[in-house]
């Protein structure tokens, strides 16, 4: 198949969460699988310098209408694998900086010009291109237009683009609303502006797009599809959602085992596997050194990676912080994001620094450290569409104790509840409910062959991206 993906992230060239790791594993898995794969990123200034991006060539000088105003675009092409080629849409007055949605205190006040722009320059150079996709694939609020306005430009240009296309949710929680100022920047008709099409209480949506005009829609994990359906996760789409069930799935994310593999892992400085675990003590030797505690510390080490927001349940574990001071275990988060939290932890980390360390920023090379060195991973997000640090800490042999809901409920099962198949533990995402959890997971260390046992059964788990790309594939199928 000819399948196109679009969206604001790609690992490696730009990323801020996990929507980054999806794309970048699934468009890399499809092009091994000997599809023909396309994948259009923003040329941000990291993805432009980016060394794999080196021998990136020019294709097309584009033209996008925007309102009454035509703006112009730099299409390069650069193929970093057999069957994939990247393609950066560059305008530097759009992409030209570090951070692809907001410089930390707020988002760009330009980000729906941004992604409208985006979203019409790939349909362009689809066109300029001649693709002739099967798929057209878009992630997110950010390229949630695309499939509406391909259709769109079909009908101008009298062309088919692409045969169908499929929008996936990566959280909800961000839709890409604006101000109704922006919808003209759109050129979509103005009937389009109402309740079945983008608009939503006066504002424009861009994610409802998405969800309205694809002709399939999924989201990243089986219980996510069910809970955005409801009020409780849906974030006001819910009934939006609710009109597309016939044509919605969630399929589950995998692990890239080029990046997350113990024992091939480079940014840990040993290596393992389940069969001899003796480089994991090795870095969790390193991990205490490098958050200054003793290296010689007996006790567990519980570790957790994340933005810094609500959705990852930051509070339930300050909530909790008297837990990891007191007790006779370490606690190293790596995370950056909302201000308060950062500062909260900080503040956390600076009392009890023989306890308590914070690397507030993001790091690569210490997210593997940390899942490689702890042992347990702290998850207990209030939602999570999927969740990819749960499973990497299965992978790497580090217990996940995470809240019921999401992802986390379709890839993780109680230790206590499911003695014979348990991988890590499981609680609401609640504060009591999680100190009830962590306070098992001490009785569970000190246990050191149950523990031994739930922990060999994470590692065991198969969460193969070639597994998660064969359910896109027959879906995509399905609907061709
Ligand atoms: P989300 O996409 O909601 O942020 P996921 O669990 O799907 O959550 O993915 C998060 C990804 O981002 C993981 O690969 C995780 O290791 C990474 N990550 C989050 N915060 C940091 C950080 N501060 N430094 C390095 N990697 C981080
Ligand atoms: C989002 C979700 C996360 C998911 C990721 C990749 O950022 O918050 O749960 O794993 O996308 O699909």
């Amino acid at each position: 198949m000819k399948i196109v993906h679009a969206a604001s992230e790609l690992f490696p060239y730009m990323k801020t969460g996990g929507l980054a790791d999806a794309v970048g594993a699934l468009t890399v898995t499809f092009a091994e699988m000997g599809h023909e794969v396309s994948v259009f990123l923003p040329g941000y200034r990291g993805a432009l310098s980016h060394p794999l991006a080196a021998g990136a060539e020019r294709r097309f000088r584009i033209k996008v209408e925007m309102g009454d105003e035509s703006l112009s675009g730099d299409v390069f092409a650069f193929s970093p694998s057999k069957n994939l080629t990247v393609f950066l849409v560059v305008r530097d007055e759009f992409y030209d900086r570090r951070f692809p949605y907001g410089n930390g205190e707020r988002d760009y006040e330009d980000n729906s010009d941004r992604f409208i722009f985006f979203c019409k320059a790939v349909v362009e150079t689809m066109r300029l291109a001649d693709l002739g996709a099967d798929i057209v694939h878009a992630h997110d609020w950010q390229t949630a237009l695309l499939p509406l306005l391909l259709r769109e430009a079909e009908r101008r240009f009298g062309v088919t683009l692409a045969m169908k296309t499929v929008f996936t949710i990566h959280n909800i929680a961000f839709q890409g609303l604006f101000s109704a100022a922006c919808y003209p920047r759109t050129n979509l008709p103005d009937e389009l502006f109402s309740m079945d099409g983008l608009e939503y209480y006066g504002q424009v949506n861009f994610m409802k797009a998405g969800i309205l005009f694809a002709d399939r829609v999924t989201t990243v994990s089986p219980r996510y599809a069910k809970e955005i359906q409801t009020p409780e996760f849906g974030c006001g789409l819910e009934g939006v959602v609710q009109t597309r069930v016939d044509d919605l799935s969630g399929l589950i994310n995998g692990v890239d085992p080029a990046v997350w593999n113990p024992v091939t892992d480079k940014l840990i400085p040993a290596r393992y596997s389940a069969s001899n675990l003796s480089g994991k003590r090795t870095c969790r030797e390193e991990l205490l050194r490098q958050c200054g505690f003793d290296a010689d510390f007996q006790g567990p080490v519980f570790g957790m990676i994340c933005r810094l927001t609500e959705q990852k349940g930051v509070d339930l574990v300050l909530a909790n912080a008297d837990f990891f001071t007191t007790g006779a275990c370490r606690f190293v988060v790596l995370g950056a994001g909302d201000r308060r939290m950062e500062a909260a932890l900080g503040k956390l980390a600076s009392a009890w620094p023989d306890k308590v360390y914070l690397c507030p920023k993001h790091d690569e090379a210490m997210s593997h450290l940390i899942e490689a060195g702890c042992d347990y991973f702290v998850m207990p997000s209030l939602f999570e569409p999927c969740g990819l640090n749960q499973m990497y800490s299965q992978v790497y042999g580090t217990v996940p104790i995470v809240s019921r809901v999401g992802g986390l409920f379709d890839t993780v099962r109680d230790a206590d509840e499911d003695q014979a198949s348990g991988t890590g533990l499981m609680c609401a995402p609640t504060a009591p409910e999680l100190r009830d959890a962590l306070e098992r997971a001490l009785r569970l260390f000190a246990n050191r062959s149950c523990y031994a046992a739930v922990q060999q059964r994470g590692m065991a788990r198969d969460f193969s991206w070639r597994t998660a790309a064969a359910a896109y594939e027959a879906l995509y199928r399905d609907a061709l």
